[in-house]
């Protein structure tokens, strides 16, 4: 009897160790877009390899849409630990101290994918990635979305249709800058909050990538959109630095293949949604689509040139600098 006692109380024992050996790790995963968005596709695409690479050791919890947090609160829940990862756009690390982020956001720096990538893929990029480390920030990929286009109740032709306007934008100093050469008056705002600042007149228009305006709905309450590809909206996908550091070397080696499994997922959709969302918008009826001549592409990017000089001090004159020569961008040509 006391044998059986014994032997009850030590496998209770084993039992309650085994248990809290195989509590997964949790990974709560933050963003602010739609799940069908090239960022929301891309954070399910994450969970599900490393749930599989991990073998179940740890579970990574996506909220999508700013359930949990929005823009300015999600990277202050990372930095207390209340979540464990996020992919902020990379318009919105300016307010956390790390200014050179935004030189992603100067209008007309990328023609393209391609050259996007010679940064986002290379030296460069990784060297701004690794600027988050002393705000406690583990950077560990960029994730494309796209480029923007503007919208508003208005036909967009020419820069001067942005005269007077208020236009939404995320938090970055270059976006305000980029809006005021077209004569426009910038308006930050949370992302959660436009559809409603669109439809209300608080704005008049924004600019984003066509995968946000769709699922969004906002092309519901904007009657025109001209593709001008004027500046490039992506990602950096980032982890609270205490948390991925103090993961066991192996789970953290899954997750980082993991990582860069999403990556080439999320890299390789981002067009494609684009493209899909873009035909959305135009089936939709509501909007009116305008594809500008080159010649009118040319007139915005003239106006919105001289944002690159101007953004010098506070970027790095030598950071853009090492992109242009990356990426072969040279201002005297256009
Ligand atoms: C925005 O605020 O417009 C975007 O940054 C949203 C996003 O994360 O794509």
């Amino acid at each position: 009897m006391k044998l059986r006692t014994v032997l009850f109380s030590l496998a209770a024992i084993g039992f309650c160790a085994s248990a809290s050996a195989q509590a997964p790790i949790v990974i709560k995963f933050s963003h602010v877009v739609a799940a069908d968005t090239p960022k929301g596709k891309a954070s399910e695409y994450f969970k599900k390899r490393a749930e599989e690479l991990t073998k179940g050791k740890v579970k990574v919890e996506v909220y999508a849409n700013s359930a949990l947090y929005k823009d300015k609160e999600e990277l202050e829940a990372l930095q207390l630990g209340a979540v464990q990862m996020l992919a902020p756009s990379l318009a919105k690390f300016g307010p956390l101290g790390v200014k050179e982020f935004e030189v992603f956001d100067l209008p007309y720096i990328f023609d393209d994918y391609s050259e996007l990538h010679r940064i986002t893929q290379g030296p460069v990029g990784a060297s701004i990635l690794k600027k988050l480390e002393p705000k406690g920030i583990v950077g560990l990929a960029y994730w494309d979305n796209g480029f923007k286009s503007f919208s508003a109740n208005t036909p967009i032709r020419t820069p001067a249709d942005l005269k007077g306007k208020k236009l939404r934008i995320q938090s970055s100093k270059v976006l305000e800058e980029e809006i005021r050469s077209v004569g426009g008056l910038p308006q930050v705002m949370a992302f959660s909050e436009v559809y409603q600042a669109l439809q209300t007149g608080v704005v008049d228009g924004t600019e984003n990538p066509h995968s946000n305006t769709f699922t969004q709905k906002m092309h519901e309450v904007q009657k025109h959109l001209t593709v001008t590809d004027h500046g490039y909206l992506g990602y950096a996908v980032i982890a609270n630095k205490k948390f991925w550091d103090g993961l066991p070397a192996d789970v953290r080696g899954q997750l980082e293949q993991a990582m860069k499994d999403s990556t080439a997922y999320a890299n390789k959709i981002a067009q494609e949604e684009n493209d899909k969302s873009l035909e959305g918008i135009k089936k939709s009826g509501k909007t009116q689509v305008y594809v500008p001549t080159k010649e009118e592409k040319l007139a915005f990017k003239k106006a919105m040139l001289p944002v690159h000089q101007k953004m010098e001090g506070r970027i790095g004159k030598d950071l853009i600098q090492s992109i242009y020569k990356e990426t072969g961008f040279d201002p005297a040509k256009l």
